[in-house]
């Protein structure tokens, strides 16, 4: 039986493409060669655009990629209003029907991934393995939330009543949802809450990152493609200021968003000020997540993990880690393998196959990565810091490294990339450890590094993750069996690519009739 077909499951996830057969690898990387010459064009499905801006490659800033025309602020109102008189009619079309039309996406998805691994390598700066994640995920989301729109949005659930009462439970969209993502998995992130608004019968204003609009409007032109209506699903693209007015519309009945906790707590208070409805807000948000590593631990394991879980996507994962805490005893020699490794990692064009270590998002990703940095020289131990090649000094690249410092409390921030902070710990200190984790407030990944099950059985009763990884490494949650998100500053829940999510996107309604 294929995975989930004992509990009627039977979606099989995406197969993604085999880079380690040359049969596949080597026409693709011609093609990949091919689109590097496309210009691409991003602007407002509906409403308004301002003047065109180029989207440069963070590899190198004198490659342009394409253009985008944003939304005005003016604009956003037409979008807004053609959106919510076309709400009414998508969600009466009802779930199988919904369901149907993101299943055609995401296989239209499938039929162009090569165009989206060229875009998340060129504007976004991803590796090629990366960028064939990025659209596995994305084709997940679509695949799993089409099947959450026929099982949970096809008909009512019958509820119990007296004899002679009927009562039926139905799900419904809100009205228009506005759809906030980052730049970090311009395809993944941007398409699930787009799905999962559209598989509860919402209409759905999307906003890109304003550093990967051209990837979020070639996701938005095959959802039309597949047949949803321009009016339902719209893109928005836009910085920070259209972002904050298109929450602030009196059309918007609902927000998904991802991004950073101080942005998410900036649209909750905007929500909050709005006269009218209530307006509900689900939030993905940052976290500093840590590894506890103990003196049980496989150390190739840990090195492999660590490594995979701090530096891979640059470290420009939510899910990255951040501090490892490692038992002091064994301390010296993880941290003396995991910078073997560090040696290891090839720093430099995303669209090599060899790299391991693409560029940043942008100069002031890179700006505020080098401060912390120097920060880290005149406040921490160095352990490792690597040389950057000279052809980084063409984008915005940023040096793996890995530093010790003495307490959690010296991180007032999440540091958004290749940067590791290692902290030692006695033995006997483990509940100290997770207590110390906790009192950062967020609440997104855990590592825990152990062979001993009660250790793992304590962690997992303490910590207040929404996320804990034992034994493997803490990034790349796979739709349906790792539902992802986290709590606290972390996020609201609930967890993307979990059977709760889509639900979150409806409202709920009952009739009761006396027969
Ligand atoms: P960001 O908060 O700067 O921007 C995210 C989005 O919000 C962008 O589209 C931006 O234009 C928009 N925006 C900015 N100000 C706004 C406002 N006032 N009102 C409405 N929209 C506004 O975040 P980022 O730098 O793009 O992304 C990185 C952050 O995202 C990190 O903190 C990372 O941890 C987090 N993240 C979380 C998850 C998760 O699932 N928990 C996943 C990916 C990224
Ligand atoms: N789903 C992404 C990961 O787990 C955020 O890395």
């Amino acid at each position: 039986p294929l995975p989930g077909e004992m509990f009627g499951t039977t979606r099989r996830n995406s197969s993604g493409c085999d880079l380690s057969d040359p049969l596949v690898r080597e026409p693709l990387m011609r093609r990949l060669a091919d689109l590097s010459q496309r210009r691409w064009t991003a602007e407002p499905t509906l409403g308004q655009a301002a003047a065109g801006e180029a989207i440069r490659s963070p590899t190198d800033r004198s490659i342009t990629i394409g253009e985008v025309r944003n939304a005005t602020v003016d604009g956003l109102d037409a979008a807004a209003r053609a959106a919510d008189q076309a709400q009414p009619a998508w969600d009466a079309l009802g779930g199988e029907a919904r369901g149907r039309l993101l299943d055609r996406t995401a296989d239209l998805f499938e039929d162009h991934r090569e165009e989206f691994y060229s875009l998340c390598v060129r504007e976004a700066g991803k590796t090629l393995v990366d960028a064939v994640l990025e659209v596995r995920e994305a084709v997940d989301f679509l695949r799993y939330y089409a099947g959450e729109a026929r099982r949970q949005f096809t008909r009512g659930t019958v509820l119990p009543g007296p004899t002679g009462e009927r009562n039926v439970l139905k799900l419904h969209g809100r009205g228009v949802f506005a759809c906030i993502s980052p730049w970090n998995f311009p395809l993944a992130i941007f398409t699930g809450p787009v799905a999962a608004a559209l598989a509860a019968g919402n209409a759905t204003l999307a906003k890109p990152a304003e550093q990967t609009p051209l990837i979020g409007a070639l996701a938005v032109r095959l959802m039309h493609e597949a047949g949803i209506p321009r009016e339902v699903v719209q893109l928005v693209p836009g910085d920070g200021k259209v972002g904050a007015a298109l929450v602030a519309h009196p059309a918007i009945a609902g927000v998904a968003f991802t991004g950073s906790t101080a942005t998410a707590k900036a649209i909750n208070r905007t929500l909050a000020e709005r006269d009218g409805a209530i307006v509900p807000l689900i939030a993905e948000t940052g976290g500093q997540n840590a590894m506890i590593v103990d003196s049980s631990a496989l150390p190739e394991q840990v090195t492999r993990d660590v490594v995979a879980s701090a530096f891979q996507s640059a470290g420009q994962r939510c899910s990255a880690l951040r501090v490892l805490f490692v038992q002091e005893d064994v301390a010296d020699g993880m941290t003396r393998m995991i910078g073997g490794a560090m040696e290891a990692l090839r720093i430099g064009d995303p669209a090599d196959l060899r790299t391991d270590v693409g560029p940043v998002i942008d100069e002031e990703a890179r700006g505020s990565l080098d401060a912390h940095l120097a920060w880290l020289d005149g406040n921490a131990r160095k352990l490792i810091r690597m040389t950057l090649p000279e052809e980084a000094a063409k984008g915005s690249f940023v040096p793996p490294a890995m530093y010790e410092i003495r307490s959690l409390s010296d991180l007032s921030a999440e540091n958004f990339g290749p940067i590791l902070h290692v902290i030692r710990f006695p033995a006997g200190g483990l509940d100290t450890v997770v207590d110390q984790v906790n009192a950062t407030g967020f609440g997104l990944t855990l590592g825990l590094q152990s062979r001993i099950d009660t250790v793992r059985d304590q962690v997992e009763r303490r910590a207040r993750v929404g996320n804990l990884y034992v034994n493997r490494n803490q990034i790349g949650a796979v739709v349906e069996s790792q539902p992802f998100g986290g709590e606290g500053l972390s996020g609201t829940g609930p967890k993307a690519g979990g059977p709760h999510y889509v639900a979150r996107f409806a409202t709920e309604r009952v009739t009761c009739i006396d027969t």
